[in-house]
């Protein structure tokens, strides 16, 4: 336990810290790559360029502080990033070595104000930090290697590609060997590893579970601009010929349906279809809405199947394309809402931050509304 000297210092400079958070961890990223590059191996670098990873990292840290004396306020957000951590192959071994050059980081940016007693007393947090993360992923590591799965990455073979619209195809990846895997909970995603030709470093990319079988995992990958310069792993996979290999990790995340009997509305933007479309495959007999936006119809993904699956459970189903009808409004969700629906909101980022800004002057209650990023989870203001 940190003692109550080491508290009240910590408190003290989480100002210091919120003031200097991007800073300190934009530092402490660049040293940290600098002395150990291969860990460019696991982050996704533009994720870094643009600066979206500095983020999570520094509003983590920040509210580990805020939290020191109760950190089991922050274990539902420790919980998710173990998730993360895990399908990404993260070891005890990584946590020192991102503590020391975090502590370097901080001493950097605040020089002198960065006392030896300030510098111990975040020592000693990071290490209670640290092992909090190392024991929820090792149970994690432990429930992925249960029901024919493993601890790390396993290769596998791209057996079938579906084209689904002008942007999303579906890919069905096999395990090399032939074996069984772990069924994903709708919702979970699977970590993609690959060398790619001309990249130094391996990519590693999410991808929600579509469809899981005995054997095989389904994707639905987005083919990001192919004019652009990056879209690096969505371009290789549309490009990629039937055989092609990549490295595939036990599904992980924690974005599933809730066991109740409560009515549901999904909201999906765009590609963030994914996990919602999945969600709604497992459901028999439950009240349930789907509010689906995409550009416009070439690029809409899985309307067909939606709107068969809510035929079957008598709810609404209603495709928005933006090209003609703008951005989402509260309007459009209102009628679709009672007070016990749990919401289920997925998309590209602007499109989250609109719609979570209506339901919530809408008054759905907070504990009922369940988003996922297709990135570093943002913390909303
Ligand atoms: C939990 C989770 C689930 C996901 N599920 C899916 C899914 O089911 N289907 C799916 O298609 N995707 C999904 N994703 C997103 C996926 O992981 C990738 O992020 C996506 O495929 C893009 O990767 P990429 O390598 O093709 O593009 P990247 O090269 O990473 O580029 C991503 C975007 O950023 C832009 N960009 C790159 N570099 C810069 C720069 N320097 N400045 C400005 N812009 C830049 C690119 O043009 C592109 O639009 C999921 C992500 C997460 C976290
Ligand atoms: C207590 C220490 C740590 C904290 C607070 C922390 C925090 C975070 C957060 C908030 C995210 C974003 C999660 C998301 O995607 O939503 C993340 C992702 C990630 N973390 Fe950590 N982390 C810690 C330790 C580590 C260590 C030791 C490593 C390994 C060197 C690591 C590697 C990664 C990677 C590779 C990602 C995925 C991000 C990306 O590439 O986009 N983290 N972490």
């Amino acid at each position: 336990m940190l003692q109550q000297q080491t508290i009240e210092t910590i408190k003290a400079t989480v100002p210091v810290l919120a003031e200097h958070g991007t800073a300190i961890t934009k530092t402490f990223y660049k040293n940290l790559f600098d002395a150990h590059p291969q860990l460019l191996n696991i982050f996704n670098q533009t994720n870094q360029r643009k600066g979206r990873q500095q983020g999570a990292l520094a509003n983590t840290v920040y509210a580990a502080a805020v939290h020191i004396e109760n950190l089991e306020a922050i274990l539902p957000a420790v919980l998710k990033i173990a998730h993360k951590h895990r399908s990404l192959g993260i070891l005890p071994e990584h946590y020192p070595i991102v503590g020391e050059f975090l502590l370097a980081a901080i001493k950097e940016v605040l020089g002198d104000a960065a006392t030896p007693a300030i510098l111990e007393a975040w020592g000693q947090a990071y290490g209670v930090i640290a092992d909090i993360f190392i024991s929820v992923e090792e149970d994690l590591y432990v429930q992925a290697e249960a029901n024919d799965g493993w601890r790390f990455f396993k290769e596998f073979v791209i057996t079938n590609k579906q084209v689904q619209s002008d942007v999303a195809t579906t890919f069905t990846l096999q395990r090399a060997d032939g074996g069984e895997v772990p069924q994903a909970t709708a919702g979970q995603y699977i970590s993609l590893r690959t060398a790619i030709p001309g990249e130094e470093f391996l990519f590693n990319r999410q991808y929600t579970v579509t469809k899981s079988t005995a054997n095989a995992y389904e994707i639905t990958v987005k083919r990001e601009d192919a004019a652009d310069a990056h879209g690096t792993m969505s371009n290789y996979l549309h490009n990629a010929p039937i055989g092609t290999t990549v490295d595939v990790s036990v599904p992980a995340g924690d974005f599933v349906l809730t066991n109740e009997d409560a009515p549901i509305l999904f909201i999906s933007g765009g590609i963030g279809v994914t996990p919602l479309y999945a969600m709604l495959q497992t459901i028999e007999n439950r009240s349930v809405s789907f509010l689906q936006y995409a550009r416009n119809a070439q690029v809409a993904a899985f309307t067909q199947q939606i709107s068969a699956h809510v035929d079957t459970l008598n709810g609404t189903y209603e495709i928005v394309y933006s090209d003609e009808s703008g951005h989402i409004e509260a309007s459009q969700i209102a009628p679709l809402l009672t007070a016990h629906t749990h919401v289920y909101v997925c998309g590209p980022t602007p499109f989250m931050e609109a719609t979570l800004q209506h339901l919530r002057s809408l008054h759905v209650d907070p504990s009922h509304i369940h988003f996922e990023f297709f990135g570093p989870a943002i913390a909303f203001a």
